[in-house]
């Protein structure tokens, strides 16, 4: 894994932001795949500025995210497809109907699931996946568990996550408990990965993933394996490297 040392977060957003917008200069029909959370909000809004200098054209560029709630509609506030309209697609030139997510309201899991692997593997796969760091070392909401799962899954998300969404909700009891996310496999089928990854708080588990053994129960530990991916991380999320 090649790591890039960011000072902090802005450089991390500056740094990452940079590597998407190479992959859309010299590919503009891209395939990106995306991740919400607070890490990438930065990166996001440096490819708006950027878009708005005319130095980025996303007319051809298709999405596809890594998850989305279980029971939230598109237009509810607090799922991942808001989330991606309100800090991007919105705001540059994007054919909205080239973005992709898990239906969070289909309750039929093995169909939506089915849906989403195929809506993947229609596109040829993906050329670059961005990722951020759960504090239990999820990409995606591939969870800490005994294997790793290849495909698009429902997942029962771990209360370790729940506390960490519920930052984003107004009480724990509506952070939903179920999603939909791409699979490990589909993560590592991508032909570029950027993890991007700040604060102190995820140091000790970014050490793993890093210089851990490869295993399910630390899932981005899994990245090891792939032959093209670059960390972004500040110094903070660096202060406990082995
Ligand atoms: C979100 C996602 C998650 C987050 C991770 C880190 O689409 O896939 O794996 O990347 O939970 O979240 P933040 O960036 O909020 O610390």
């Amino acid at each position: 894994m090649k790591l890039i040392k960011a000072r902090d977060y802005e450089d991390i957003s500056r740094k990452a932001a940079n590597l998407i917008s190479a992959q859309i200069i010299l590919k503009p029909d891209s395939v990106l795949g995306l991740a919400t959370g607070s890490t990438p909000i930065g990166i996001y809004n440096k490819l708006v500025d950027w878009y708005n200098k005319g130095d980025l054209d996303f007319s051809q560029v298709r999405t596809v995210n890594l998850d989305e709630y279980c029971g939230l509609s598109k237009d509810n506030e607090q799922s991942y497809c808001y989330f991606m309209n309100h800090h991007l697609f919105y705001h540059v030139n994007i054919d909205l109907k080239n973005t992709n997510f898990p239906n969070g309201m289909e309750c039929d899991a093995v169909k939506e699931c089915n849906r989403y692997n195929q809506v993947i593997e229609d596109m040829g796969g993906i050329d670059m996946q961005l990722l951020g760091l759960g504090t239990n070392g999820h990409i995606g909401f591939n969870e800490p568990s005994d294997t790793f799962i290849r495909n698009t899954h429902q997942v029962t998300l771990l209360n370790d996550t729940v506390v960490a969404n519920s930052r984003f909700f107004d009480s724990l009891d509506e952070v939903p408990k179920k999603a939909y996310t791409m699979g490990v496999g589909h993560i590592m089928n991508a032909k570029k990965i950027i993890l991007a990854v700040s604060g102190e708080n995820k140091s000790e588990i970014l050490n793993q993933v890093l210089n851990g053994p490869v295993t399910p129960l630390v899932p981005a530990t899994i990245l090891q394996f792939h032959p093209d991916v670059t960390v972004v991380a500040d110094e903070a999320a660096l202060s406990a490297l082995a």
